[in-house]
């Protein structure tokens, strides 16, 4: 009897029971909804967090730099990349070149005028006069036109000190890539200046340079300070640069700084890649300290000044 009842009374129980427990299964999707909507939103944040705290880490290790104007991984062709600057007045205490003389300022890099092949052996060129001699720290150079190279703290001129036997050191198919690479940096510069190249002349120093993280003994061994070309050699009107070796796999640091009043701007070194400039204050500039390895590059400069032209080395 009393089992009956309980059955009995079981039927109206039942479906308030069954009620309830939809009601409950409906509110716990909901909220299990709304968890996994949490869920991601917190993922989310995090990811933020994260993102913004390598990012400040990252450019807190490099605070200095602005911006890269080209790094090291990219090729930059066929155009070069153009970064125009207004000109300073420091081409005004100079005589002007109709032709020459810089009107447009700026800066470019272009990695299609060399290739990293010539750059190579332009680099076993400069391995082999660098080993002559060499500097005691920091930069080394060796300058072919004039025959100096870097010894201990002077410089020695290989063509008197090693006469003929330089022949055993260098090949006239190096002197003639050197004057070919030069020719085609003077086109470039002067197609993206709006210049007339014969009116362009080759000027000095035009030279190897070889820098590694050894400390500098002598004060022109220091090539880090910040300069200005055109304050440094009054004939320069034009200069540019090939690297050699690659920022990252051959050296660490050695970058170059353009030091703008509202940042500073760098170029990579790439083996091949040339970068060149207007020489006024417009382009004030620095060379990082290695930390790494070796940085090979050759400075090539340009005046629009005849009386200050050099000629392309030739073998003795
Ligand atoms: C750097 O080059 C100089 C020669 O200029 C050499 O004496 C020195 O050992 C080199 N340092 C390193 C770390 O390779
Ligand atoms: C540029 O770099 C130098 C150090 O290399 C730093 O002292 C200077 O604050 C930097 N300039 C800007 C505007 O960030």
């Amino acid at each position: 009897m009393a089992l009956l009842r309980m059955r009995n009374t079981k039927g109206p129980n039942a479906a308030e029971i069954e009620r309830k427990i939809k009601r409950g299964n409906a509110l716990r999707q909901g909220s299990s909804w709304w968890g996994s909507r949490a869920l991601v939103l917190l993922l989310l944040v995090a990811l933020c967090t994260a993102a913004a705290a390598l990012w400040l880490y990252v450019t807190r290790l490099d605070r200095d730099i602005t911006e890269t104007l080209a790094s090291q991984r990219e090729l930059i062709s066929p155009e070069p990349r153009v970064y125009s600057v207004p000109c300073s007045e420091d081409y005004d205490n100079y005589k002007r070149y109709p032709g020459c003389t810089p009107q447009k300022c700026g800066r470019a890099v272009t990695d299609s005028v060399v290739t990293r092949e010539e750059a190579q052996v332009l680099r076993r060129l400069a391995e082999r006069g660098m080993a002559l001699a060499g500097s005691e720290g920091g930069a080394s150079i060796l300058d072919l036109h004039s025959g100096a190279l870097s010894m201990g703290k002077q410089f020695v001129n290989i063509y008197r000190y090693f006469g003929e036997q330089i022949r055993t050191v260098f090949e006239q198919e190096d002197f003639s890539l050197y004057r070919d690479v030069r020719g085609r940096i003077q086109t470039i510069i002067a197609e993206t200046f709006g210049l007339d190249p014969s009116l362009m002349y080759l000027t000095k120093p035009t030279f190897f340079s070889r820098i590694n993280s050894t400390e500098a003994k002598t004060q022109h061994d220091e090539y880090w300070h910040p300069h200005i070309d055109k304050v440094t050699y009054g004939s320069f009107d034009y200069t540019s640069l090939l690297y050699l070796t690659d920022y990252g796999s051959d050296f660490m640091g050695g970058r170059f700084v353009f030091m703008d009043k509202n940042g500073n701007r760098t170029v990579e070194p790439r083996s091949g890649r040339v970068s060149f400039f207007s020489s006024g204050s417009e382009n004030l500039h620095r060379v990082e300290k290695v930390t790494w390895g070796t940085r090979y590059a050759i400075t090539v400069s340009f005046t629009c000044d005849p009386a200050h032209a050099i000629s392309d080395p030739t073998l003795p």
